[in-house]
């Protein structure tokens, strides 16, 4: 049967949604989890964008065998050099390069000609090929580019070595019958693409990227870019479970399969979805929460006497269990293990152990814990600082709120053997300790961070549920720095993972200040000029 290569960029598109940044350790975690889950290309970071994406590409590259591991790189030698030394290691590597081809692009980002645009792709993929025989290319904005002009680039692309050739739907702005015609138009104007992998990459502002990546298949791509749980950009990317799901439940329509182990999709979706902050809508297909619950009593009847009758799939197909183990303060590490096994969570014993210690504590102190909390323990870990990042700690913080009274709070940090305090007022409890904390740093460190991105949610049920904070703070060059913390009360896990992310934009500020003339400067992909820092 015609096999489907699944090409993962969780780790790279996915991670420019706002409000995800991952640290190296985590993107290493869901690279793990990929790899189980049988993707055959993890497009693992952009390397020169930071030098946190740089490490995570190097690491991941260095770390999984089974995969082959991929690196963005716009058509410029600094970006393919960085790109090749950070997949040096790889067991498979490959380097995706790309440039725009459509005349918005051309015209209003980069400035150049057709003819620069057809000369730099052609040089830069030949450059790539120095590092390794595996070259994607990618005529940005394909959707939107003249057809003959973007098959001229993908023409000559290949004949300096392009082994794939990607279309990018990059704004999302294709139907499923023009995508398809695209792809079919490329394969007769370029006979020389039948003899590579052609590949598709769709994005979701006007909800099709799905539907446009299984049209562009059915039109030849041997290749489909995803994201799990269709993160990204805007409105995201295709999602992988429900294009994977799409071809294995309709296999007599597409005839095709991949390499896909369904059974992970769950605890994938479930991994990235915790690390990330980025919450799975409850309605989404294949992994949302609602996906295998059955409400309306007509249909519970149905399925209690066959479940075939409203379930297309069963749950199980996707790694869906429903069963919730529950842990006690006699819970070994195994158990823990168990748990986390099973969720992707790849950790280190000393990891493990932490993860044991904070479960004992907060079972010592309530109720069972359930797998969830443990989850949510295991998040927090993995987003520990190390004792060096950790310049600010929390002494003490008070707050006071009520009825018809401006609720405000008192934290007071320490920072070298220093005592901060800082006071704030604010809409509630939360409100004033994020006034608090930024009155302290605005008055030692200088320019404001603006609190981007807050999450508070209770891990299980109940009045006595262990709350998990996510923020994001993000300066005024646009770095944005994370923090995760689990507490049984919701404004000291608010604060704690306030301070996490406040002492990542110290230390991103601290390494930035010892760099004699700062650090590298990134680039964000969809732009060639303006910086996006996504400093973790
Ligand atoms: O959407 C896009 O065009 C991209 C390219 C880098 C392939 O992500
Ligand atoms: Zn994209």
């Amino acid at each position: 049967m015609r096999k489907i290569k699944i090409f993962d960029t969780t780790l790279r598109d996915g991670e420019q949604s706002p409000g995800a940044s991952l640290n190296v350790e985590e993107k290493l975690v869901i690279a793990r989890q990929l790899e189980r889950l049988g993707v055959d290309v993890i497009e693992a970071g952009f390397p020169i964008s930071s030098p946190g994406d740089f490490e995570s590409v190097k690491l991941i590259a260095e770390s999984l065998d089974g995969p082959t591991i991929c690196g963005l790189a716009r058509a410029r030698k600094e970006d393919i050099e960085a790109a090749g030394q950070a997949l040096e290691k790889a067991a498979s590597s490959r380097i995706h390069v790309f440039i725009a081809t459509s005349n918005l692009h051309m015209d209003k980002k980069l400035k150049m000609s057709r003819e620069e645009v057809l000369k730099m792709a052609v040089n830069s993929v030949e450059l790539a090929r120095q590092f390794t025989d595996d070259v994607e290319f990618s005529p940005e904005d394909a959707s939107r580019s003249d057809m003959d002009f973007m098959c001229d680039v993908i023409e000559a692309a290949i004949n300096a070595g392009a082994t794939t050739i990607n279309i990018p739907d990059t704004v999302g702005y294709a139907m499923p019958i023009e995508i398809g015609e695209r792809v079919r138009y490329v394969k007769e104007k370029v006979p020389a693409s039948n003899d590579i992998m052609l590949s598709i990459h769709c994005h979701n502002d006007l909800g099709v990227a799905v539907a446009n990546s299984l049209s562009a298949m059915q039109a030849g791509c041997d290749q489909i870019e995803c994201t799990i749980n269709g993160i990204g950009e805007r409105a995201g990317n295709a999602s992988l479970e429900e294009i994977v799901m799409a071809l294995k439940m309709r296999q007599d329509v597409y005839e095709v399969e991949t390499g896909i182990n369904t059974e992970e999709l769950w605890s994938t979706s479930r991994l990235v979805s915790n690390l990330t902050g980025i919450e799975v809508q409850r309605n989404k297909a294949i992994v949302g929460e609602n996906a295998f619950a059955h409400e309306a009593g007509i249909h519970q009847h149905g399925v209690i006497s066959d479940r075939r009758t409203y379930e297309i799939m069963s749950a199980k197909s996707v790694g869906w269990h429903g069963t919730q183990l529950v842990i006690g303060k006699h819970s070994g590490v195994h158990a823990i293990e168990k748990i986390l096994e099973r969720r992707g969570y790849d950790l280190n014993r000393e990891q493990l152990h932490e993860v044991r210690t904070r479960v004992k504590d907060a079972a010592d102190r309530e109720k069972s814990i359930e797998e969830e909390d443990v989850v949510a323990f295991a998040t927090e870990v993995l987003n520990e600082l190390d004792s060096e990042e950790q310049v600010l700690s929390l002494e003490e913080v008070s707050v006071m709120t009520g009825n018809g009274f401006t609720a405000s709070a008192t934290i007071k940090l320490k920072i070298n053997e220093e005592e901060l305090i800082g006071t704030g007022t604010g809409v509630g409890p939360v409100d004033a300790s994020s006034h608090a904390l930024q009155e302290i740093l605005s008055a030692h460190f200088g320019p404001e961070l603006e609190l981007s991105d807050y999450g508070l949610k209770a891990i299980t049920g109940g009045t006595n549920a262990l709350a998990h904070a996510h923020i994001q703070f993000t300066d005024q060059s646009e770095n944005r720095f994370r923090g995760d913390a689990v507490d049984k009360d919701v404004i000291l896990a608010s604060v704690h993972a306030m301070i996490k992310g406040a002492n990542r934009a110290l230390n991103h500020r601290i390494r930035h200040e010892k760099t004699a003339g700062g650090e590298k400067s990134s680039s964000s992909p969809e732009s060639e000029s303006e910086p996006q820092n996504t400093a973790k």
